[in-house]
């Protein structure tokens, strides 16, 4: 299988410079990399444990989904959904909790901030603690098993919820897998060179420090009001300025090309006033804020085209967890009563051959190699360039059909008339399946 990476982000607050340098953007160009399987999700269950402000949680929610899509994030490479449209979510949330000991979640960092503070104020320990705080770790396991990801980038802070994780999955694994390992072990990915960029005071830019910069929010203006408020030093127009730790510096510099940043540096040595300075800043964030900010503008006028991209993304994502779902309730004894034994017998049962989709490679008279994948009766789900080698066509069937979706995305290849990219995923799983099931009773025999 392909590598699964997966994070959240939990629905609360706007969307500021430092969440596009710091998450959106390094996220977004991962989700380009070849063999790569990315699940993007807003975590607006989690918002609910820290927000209970109905109007803020949704519009949250909107701002955030239209700023991922506005900054390049393609819906069809990735799967991007919402957590609340999945209610395997919370069904498996309830299974983990069960198998989860109280002390592990005694030692979630949350909540002992939480503890701690009210212990220095004299309160009672749980003072103001709901269930959602202290079970937070739990479903954010959830959130990551569901799917057998596979990495979860996400920033020091979380770390210890991934740790949480595998100690979860490894114990239902333990209990319920009979030696199968039901769920993949996550791991945390740290990006160490993503920098924090600082807010207008120069501490790190943050909503709970009130110093960010909105990204698109308030439009052109506020953008040039809010650079004006950076904090500089007092040194005038003439006198050359240090740019090193200059918080102004290091928000251009966020944005700016390697030229522009060289010729910066250079003039604020020879002494540009910081006057200009920002209008300098305001006119490079612009320039490369403003065609996504028509995108984000555009996205947010039309909520119900945002949601029907959102719920296109439910329906990918459930694809995989309905029936994953379905056989870890199989696993704890909540399957089905009536039938041979169980449910999952009826659907590993094998597909027949003649119903399975099939690879077929051909020559076409330019002289070219190409393949293509069809269902059972015909359609079309993949169609292929053509190739100078058929070795080189039958290369990518091989990846494709050993990898999955992550090659097939990366593959020179075009949906079919009428195809999203969920029934290609629906066609391979199936032949993965059948060849998984093969490779087994050839094993046995
Ligand atoms: N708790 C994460 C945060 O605040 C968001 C989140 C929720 C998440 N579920 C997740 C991140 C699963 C990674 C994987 O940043």
């Amino acid at each position: 299988m392909s590598q699964r990476v997966l994070t959240g982000i939990t629905t609360t607050g706007t969307p500021h410079l430092g969440n596009y340098v710091g998450a959106i953007r390094p996220a977004v160009a991962a989700s380009r990399e070849a063999g790569v399987e990315s699940f993007l999700f807003l975590a607006d269950y989690h918002a609910l444990i820290k927000c209970d402000d109905p109007a803020r949680v949704a519009q949250s929610r909107l701002q955030i989904a239209a700023t991922w899509l506005a900054c390049g994030l393609d819906p069809q490479r990735v799967t991007f959904y919402r957590q609340s449209d999945i209610p395997e979510i919370p069904e498996l949330n309830w299974l983990l909790t069960c198998v989860t000991s109280k002390g592990l979640m005694n030692r979630a960092h949350a909540y002992k901030a939480a503890t701690d503070a009210n212990q220095a104020q004299g309160a009672e320990d749980d003072a103001g603690v709901t269930m959602g705080l202290f079970c937070y770790p739990v479903l954010m396991a959830a959130d990551i098993l569901m799917f057998n990801a596979h990495r979860v980038p996400v920033g020091r802070d979380q770390v210890q919820h991934i740790e949480m994780a595998r100690d979860i999955a490894t114990r239902f694994n333990h209990l319920y897998g009979q030696g199968r390992e039901l769920f993949v072990l996550p791991q945390a990915q740290v990006d160490e060179a993503v920098a924090t960029l600082p807010g207008l005071d120069g501490r790190k830019m943050s909503k709970s420090y009130d110093n960010t910069l909105p990204l698109f929010e308030g439009g052109a203006r506020q953008l040039r009001e809010t650079v004006a408020r950076i904090v500089t030093d007092s040194r005038l127009p003439g006198e050359p300025k240090n740019t090193e730790g200059s918080a102004l510096v290091m928000i251009h510099d966020a944005v700016a090309t390697v030229e522009q940043r060289a010729a910066f540096h250079a003039d604020l040595q020879a002494g540009l006033g910081w006057g200009e300075a920002k209008a300098r800043t305001t006119a490079v964030l612009e320039a490369h804020l403003a065609p996504m900010r028509e995108r984000y503008e555009a996205l947010v006028a039309r909520p119900d085209e945002l949601e029907d991209i959102l719920l296109q993304g439910a329906r990918k994502a459930r694809a995989l967890a309905t029936p994953f779902l379905q056989s870890l309730r199989e696993a704890v004894g909540l399957g089905r009563l009536a039938g041979s034994g169980s449910v999952a017998a009826p659907k590993a049962a094998p597909t027949a051959p003649e119903k399975l989709p099939s690879f077929k490679q051909y020559r076409e008279t330019d002289g070219r190699f190409y393949f293509k994948l069809a269902t059972h009766d015909g359609a079309v789900l993949l169609q292929s360039q053509g190739f100078e080698s058929g070795r080189d066509a039958g290369q990518w069937v091989k990846r494709i059909r050993t990898e999955g979706m992550a090659a097939a995305q990366a593959a020179p290849v075009g949906l079919g008339p009428g195809v999203a990219w969920p029934q290609v995923q629906a066609a391979l799983q199936v032949l993965q399946t059948h060849d998984a099931q093969t490779a087994a009773a050839a094993a046995q025999a």
